[in-house]
């Protein structure tokens, strides 16, 4: 990654203090203009659907993705624009006066898919009223018809997991038009796990047309570290782990991160896209400050956004008391920030990093006995090997695993073959090790290599995952499609013990 090719922050966000009410942090002169939030929609009786308090922030993210998109100079092809994670729908309310500032981005579709029933509700609310009054107010007498952008909205979909091919859109089962653009915003740092951000990469990497473009902005660096200590501090003192007989209103361990929010910075971010097949054109971390009249508006916007994800070490826990815990952890927020010296009454301001990323979907991919030279297999299928790649691979996201390979060495000296079996190893050993039976001390897994009549690679790999998934779901699809395309041959069968092998026949070269 080269950091030459990002742009600058043009003009950080002014040193003056910015209030709740003035969310909007001015990082980028914009190119374009905006009517005021509460004009965009309002409802039936005329209130307005988004404010600067509620949304004033997500619309300023909007933007900035949108001016760094218009940046980029990248063209957009055919197709619809996906909002991924449109939540209550704002870009459904923000996109006509964006797109058609720009006559050669044109009339568009727009998709909204989000993981929440209650947001998709939102959305497809908006989805009607934007598309009905926009026409309206841009009708003229050359064009009676007005502007409009057409909307679809996504039944409740978990991007990291959707089904690309039959994807329910308006309650029918249809399949995606072509994708020109996935816009996704505020959403990317929600998917937390490292796999589950590759997974939605590669959906979002299938659905576009060749040339497509991906605009994500995340958070960089996210929740207030006073939030996050009083949040550690409640969970681990206060609750102490779960025990059924002892203590029934503790934390399961399983399940709690310090941090449970996957913001990153832009340099890992960039790294993950550009390895799901984009180049990415433009990347930005910026720093956007923000004001609350009180701290206790901040602990609020977590709990909107962030309490599944804080609170899924007390999965056990009614209602009520996840309300009663969120309370805990807000007073104990309030008591950090009062011996660092802020008084009740006073407004708090609060720094976060955001990242702003333009990618452009990468040309077809060679086929991979094109693309890739003949490696000998001695260089996959070797102890020091594995436990250099794979075991520092798994523990820094804090997993461990014993790794034991047998086979004879002679047989396979001077084998060589053009099936990247990194890939093999790289999802079964992840898997493996995020799906392991909790009791084992240390997760176990054996491989075993045979030559089979010199025309393949026998490799048979045993693991105790707790769930038994299928040998082609470990993969993800871009990946998948890489193996098949090399004709690697995959199969699963149970041993006892709970022990499941995945064996794999690789073509040899
Ligand atoms: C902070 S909101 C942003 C909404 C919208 N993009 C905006 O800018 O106003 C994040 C949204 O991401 C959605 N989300 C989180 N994880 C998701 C996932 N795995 N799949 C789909 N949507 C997800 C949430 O339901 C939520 O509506």
């Amino acid at each position: 990654m080269t950091l030459e090719r990002f742009i600058k922050p043009c003009e950080f966000f002014s040193s003056e203090t910015l209030v709740v009410a003035d969310l909007a942090p001015r990082i980028i002169e914009h190119s374009f203009e905006l009517p005021l939030l509460e004009e965009l929609v309002k409802d039936t009786e005329g209130r307005p659907l988004f404010t600067q308090i509620s949304h004033g922030l997500q619309a300023a993210n909007q933007m900035t993705l949108w001016e760094l998109y218009l940046r980029s100079g990248l063209p957009l092809p055919k197709g619809a624009i996906l909002d991924a994670g449109c939540g209550d729908g704002l870009f459904f309310a923000l996109a006509p006066h964006m797109v058609f500032n720009r006559p050669e981005i044109g009339r568009r579709r727009v998709i909204g898919i989000d993981l929440d029933p209650n947001k998709i509700k939102t959305a497809r609310i908006v989805a009607g009223l934007i598309a009905k009054g926009f026409a309206e107010s841009t009708r003229t007498t050359e064009r009676p018809e007005g502007l409009s952008l057409a909307y679809l909205v996504q039944d409740p979909q978990d991007l990291a997991r959707m089904d690309t091919e039959h994807i329910i859109i308006n309650w029918e089962k249809k399949g995606l038009p072509e994708v020109a653009m996935v816009w996704s915003n505020s959403m990317f740092h929600w998917i937390r796990e490292p796999e589950n951000k590759y997974a939605a990469l590669d959906n979002f990497n299938s659905v576009l047309q060749p040339g497509g473009v991906l605009c994500i902005s995340m958070s960089a660096g996210g929740t207030a570290r006073d939030f996050l200590d009083a949040y550690n501090h409640v969970i681990i003192l206060q609750l102490r782990g779960y025990d059924s007989q002892h203590n029934p209103r503790g934390y399961h361990r399983v399940g709690f991160e310090t941090d449970p929010i996957g913001s990153r910075p832009l340099d890992e971010i960039v790294n993950m896209i550009e390895e799901s097949g984009f180049d990415v054109a433009a990347g930005i971390e910026l720093p956007e400050s923000i004001t609350y009249d009180d701290p206790r508006q901040y602990s609020r916007a977590v709990e909107v956004y962030g309490s599944k994800a804080f609170l899924r070490p007390v999965p056990h826990y009614s209602k009520a008391g996840m309300r009663k815990l969120w309370g805990d952890i807000e007073q104990e927020f309030l008591n950090i920030l009062r011996k660092k010296g802020w008084k009740d009454g006073q407004p708090w301001t609060y720094t976060q990093f955001n990242n702003y990323i333009v990618a452009v979907k990468k040309a077809e991919v060679v086929s991979p006995e094109k693309r890739v030279a003949p490696v000998p297999v001695t260089s996959f299928l070797n102890e020091r090997f594995l436990n250099a790649s794979y075991k520092a691979m798994l523990s820094q996201s804090r997993r461990n695993m014993t790794i034991s390979l047998s086979g004879n060495q002679e047989e396979v000296e001077g084998v060589e073959t053009t099936v990247n079996i990194h890939d093999i190893f790289k999802a079964i050993l992840t898997y493996a090790t995020s799906n392991w039976v909790r009791e084992d001390v240390m997760p176990v897994c054996t491989i075993q290599y045979r030559v089979a009549g010199e025309q393949s690679l026998v490799l048979g790999i045993d693991v105790k995952p707790t769930e038994k998934k299928p040998v082609q779901s470990l993969f993800r699809p871009g990946v998948l499609k890489r193996l098949q395309q090399s004709n690697v041959g995959m199969s699963h069968t149970d041993l006892e013990n709970g022990i499941r092998r995945y064996e794999f026949n690789v073509p040899l070269f």
